[in-house]
Formats: structure tokens, C-alpha cells, sequence
């Protein structure tokens, strides 16, 4: 059995969330039919959504279910986009950050493409903070231009953390709607959407232990925005389709269960995170840690080593049968730089240099025992590679 340290591309399904997908998969009605069994189907969607909202604390009108994370940075994307775009005054300007997600950054670069809008990327720190005194001049010169921002509530490679309070002060100036991306954030840190200020947030399910292919966006009660489907207009009409109960039910339990088990599972995760950490420094003297001492989240650990080829040590580490990724899940396999650790200065040799070891609830000390274990020859390995190669 591998050891998997890979939890922030997908966790494992929680049985507690298993249990709630079983019990509902047999389903009969559709939620939207007037029958009793539709009316039961219904009422399996409305608790998940008030039990979701009591989670992340909205109001259980703001959850707007869908197919997962890239599905509603879309849906926030390009439905908030189009809302400033046509009807308040053609605002053209979106800003955001390249270390953002590329279900963010590809939304925003086809809407410039296709649909004439501008885009300011603002400058983020070596440690992949975000500027947000940048910000505050933009706001402040261009605010009226602005028809969104959007920037992630923790980055899923580096686990930096952006402070999502500041962002929405700053847009609120100029009366600016922002959208976060929270997919990596939920159940690693706390999230309280009534006190965010945020018009949209997104989140997925099998970020915290749900099923894939179910997440949600959250849409402020005061928030507008132009839908991406169209059909039987279920989900306050931004979001056509037939609703998945089954799915909402096991994501607002997963939602649930990380959430209340974040205190304890970081508490019990720490002295784990220091051992691998020190092993990691010990064995690979070039090891820098991604985020230096900017905040972020425990449970995501991620290095650069320079001269040495993720990809390369991801391979050894396999081999060893240990599961764990150079990034981003949607770009492995793809033996290019990321373009976080480019957005934060890095070169491109370094930034190919890369490990992301995350941990997660099923994370047992003999998981990073065996870690600590195969790193030190997977890394001379991957080293010697690299020198080969020049
Ligand atoms: C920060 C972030 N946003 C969005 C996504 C996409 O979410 P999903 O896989 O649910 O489409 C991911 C998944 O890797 C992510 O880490």
C-alpha cells in the first residue's frame, strides 16, 4: 500500500461522508419534481445546503452547488465579468495574480481574449505573498475601471496564505466585487464567509474528503452575477441543471468533519511537519522552503531544490512507494516549471525543482517516517540525474 502525501490534489473520501453518499444514492425523485419522492430528494439537497452554510457561516441562500472548484471560479469569473461589464458602466479591468490556479488564470485569460477585458497581475513577494499595497494604489487610481478581484484564500501549491480581509477593505473603497478562490483553504484553515466581505467563494469537495465532482460557490445575497448555463434555472438560476442531492449531502458532511477535526488534526500534525522538515534540510542542503516564513498552511509543505528536477524526485519517491507531487495536480505530468514559483521570481531551473509533500486526516507518523526514510537516496538519485543532465 503507498504512502500518500498527496492530499492536496484530492483526500481520501471520508467514511463518514461514504456513508451519507450511500445512503442517498438510491434517490429516487428529482429535486425539482413536485411528488413526494421529489420532495424527499429535495429535502436531502436543502439540508446539505443549510449544513454547508452553518459550516463556512453564510446564509444557506448564498450556497450555489456545482461540479467543483473549476467550475465555480468560472461561474464567478466569467457570471461577475459579465454583470459589471454590461450593465454597470462596461468595467473592463479584472485583477487577480499569476500564482492563482489555472481554472482562475485561464478563465481570465480567455475572457481577454474573447471578451475585451484587461487584466492587471499584480506582483507577488519571493515567498508568493500577494502585494496588496499594489493593490491599494490600484484601487485607488483605477477603482471605477475595476469589475472584479479575484484572488486565492490559500495557494494549493506553496500553501501561502493571502489575507482576505485586507483584500475586501481595499476593493470595498471603490465598491469592487472580489472572488476567492477558498478550494485549498476549507479544512486547513479557518473560513467565515459572513465576515469575509467577499462577494463569491469557491470551494470542491474532494479537496476535504467529499466525492469529486461536486463543490459549491458561495454568491453574497448582494452579489449579481450573469449565469454560464442556462436551462431550468435551479440554483437561484446561476447554476441550470439537475441538482446532484447525493453529492451536496457527502460534500456538506466532508465540509463538516474537516472543519471540526482541523484544530485537533493540525495539533496532532505539527511535531509530524518538524521532523519532515528537518529531514528534508538535513538531506538536501539546496532545499528552500517555498514560502519562507510567510503564513500558510501546516498541512502544506513545499520545497525547491535547486539543480535537482522535481519531476526526477517525484519518480524515486514513487519507486520508494511514496505518493507525493511537484505542484499542482492539473500540471504534473507535464514536465514544465510552475508557474507559481515563475510569478514569485524563481528561474526557470528552479522552478522545476520542485516538491509539494501535503498532509492530510488519514496522515500517520509511519507515513512520514517512511518519507523520511526514502528521501535521502531518492534525492542523491534525482541530484545525480540533474548533474547528468547538465
Ligand atoms: C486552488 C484550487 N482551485 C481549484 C481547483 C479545481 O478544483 P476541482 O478539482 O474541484 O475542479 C483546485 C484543484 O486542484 C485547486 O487546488
Amino acid at each position: 500500500m503507498a504512502i500518500y502525501l498527496d492530499h492536496a490534489a484530492t483526500t481520501p473520501l471520508r467514511p463518514e461522508a461514504l456513508r451519507v453518499l450511500q445512503a442517498h444514492l438510491e434517490i429516487v425523485g428529482n429535486p425539482s419534481s413536485v411528488h413526494q419522492l421529489g420532495q424527499a430528494a429535495r429535502r436531502v439537497l436543502e439540508e446539505a445546503r443549510e449544513s454547508l452554510a452553518a459550516t463556512i457561516d453564510c446564509n444557506r441562500s448564498e450556497v450555489i452547488f456545482t461540479s467543483g472548484g473549476t467550475e465555480s471560479n468560472n461561474l464567478a469569473i466569467k457570471g461577475l465579468f459579465w454583470q459589471q461589464n454590461s450593465l454597470d458602466s462596461g468595467k473592463r479591468l479584472i485583477v487577480s495574480a499569476y500564482t492563482e490556479h489555472h481554472a482562475v488564470i485561464d478563465a481570465i485569460e480567455w475572457l481577454e481574449r474573447e471578451q475585451g477585458a484587461e487584466t492587471i497581475w499584480l506582483p507577488v513577494s519571493d515567498a508568493g505573498v500577494v502585494d496588496l499595497v499594489a493593490l491599494e494604489t490600484l484601487v485607488a487610481e483605477r477603482g471605477a475601471e475595476i469589475a472584479l478581484i479575484t484572488l486565492m484564500w490559500a495557494n494549493n501549491e506553496t500553501g501561502v496564505l493571502t489575507d482576505i480581509g485586507a483584500v475586501t477593505r481595499i476593493a470595498a473603497t471603490s465598491n469592487i466585487a472580489v472572488h476567492s478562490d477558498a478550494v485549498a483553504a476549507l479544512g486547513h484553515c479557518e473560513i467565515n464567509f459572513s465576515k469575509s466581505g467577499l462577494a463569491a467563494m469557491s470551494l470542491s469537495a474532494h479537496k476535504v474528503g467529499g466525492p469529486v465532482g461536486v463543490g459549491a460557490l458561495i454568491v453574497a445575497r448582494s452579489a449579481k452575477l450573469t449565469s454560464l448555463t442556462h436551462g431550468g434555472g435551479q440554483e437561484r438560476g446561476m447554476r441550470s441543471g439537475t441538482m446532484n442531492s447525493a453529492g451536496a449531502a457527502a460534500f456538506a458532511e466532508a465540509a463538516k468533519q474537516a472543519t471540526m477535526g482541523q484544530v485537533a488534526l493540525q495539533a496532532r500534525l505539527v511535531p509530524l511537519v518538524a521532523k519532515l522538515r528537518a529531514a528534508i534540510e538535513g538531506a538536501a542542503t539546496e532545499a528552500r522552503f517555498s514560502r519562507g516564513d510567510a503564513p500558510g498552511l501546516l498541512e502544506t509543505i513545499h520545497y525547491t531544490f535547486d539543480g535537482c528536477s522535481g519531476d526526477s524526485l517525484l519518480f524515486m519517491l514513487d519507486s520508494a512507494g511514496v505518493a507525493v507531487s511537484t505542484g499542482s495536480a492539473c500540471t504534473a505530468g507535464v514536465a514544465s516549471a510552475s508557474h507559481v514559483l515563475l510569478a514569485m521570481g524563481r528561474s526557470e531551473r528552479e522552478a522545476t525543482g520542485t516538491l509539494r509533500i501535503s498532509l492530510g486526516y488519514t496522515t500517520t507518523e509511519a507515513d512520514v517516517e517512511a518519507f523520511i526514510g526514502a528521501f535521502p537516496a531518492a534525492h542523491a538519485r534525482a541530484k545525480m540525474a540533474g548533474l547528468a543532465a547538465g
